[in-house]
């Protein structure tokens, strides 16, 4: 099982930017933690930064065939950019949408959100504690999904 954790623009400046929203842990600290998470549940993980919408589109497209889960911070891309909702619903890979601060209390162009409605599940507010939550709630949509195709072999044998 392997999840892709993807982390949007200006998500590489956590720890110094306006940390009164975002918390002072740093992206790298954020990471070590969710890899520690993963090696426990013998889950492979890797991670991508980028800060330019183009380079998350290629590598949500990668992740087609290769990860059975992504987890998604798409920072201000959340309330703009049609292209990587696009490409989430291309790949169709189960996605968590993260956020930090909980988009919903903040200015009213943040509560326009272009990715959730193409995610299973939407994690905000919970500082980074949120990734924690999200790997948690993929390790149980991995197992769910297979189950499923478990059962599908299984049906298809009898
Ligand atoms: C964010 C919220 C976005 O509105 C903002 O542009 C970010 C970070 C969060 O994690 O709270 O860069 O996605």
């Amino acid at each position: 099982m392997k999840i892709m954790v993807i982390q949007g623009p200006n998500l590489n400046m956590l720890g110094v930017r306006e940390k009164d929203i975002y918390g002072p842990m740093r992206l790298e600290q954020i990471h070590a933690q969710m890899k520690e998470f993963a090696t426990q549940n013998n889950v492979e993980i890797e991670f991508f930064q980028s800060n330019l919408e183009g380079e998350i589109v290629d590598k949500i497209q990668e992740c087609f065939g290769e990860v059975d889960g992504i987890i998604i911070n798409p920072a201000a891309y959340t309330h703009t950019s049609i292209a990587i909702r696009d490409a989430i619903s291309a790949v169709s890979i189960p996605t968590i949408e993260v956020h930090i601060s909980n988009i919903h209390r903040r200015e009213e162009f943040r509560k326009e959100n272009m990715i959730a409605p193409v995610c299973a599940s939407s994690v905000v507010g919970f500082g980074p504690f949120g990734y924690h939550l999200a790997m948690m709630g993929m390790l149980q949509i991995m197992n769910e999904v297979r189950a499923v195709k478990e059962a599908q072999k299984q049906a298809a044998t009898n």
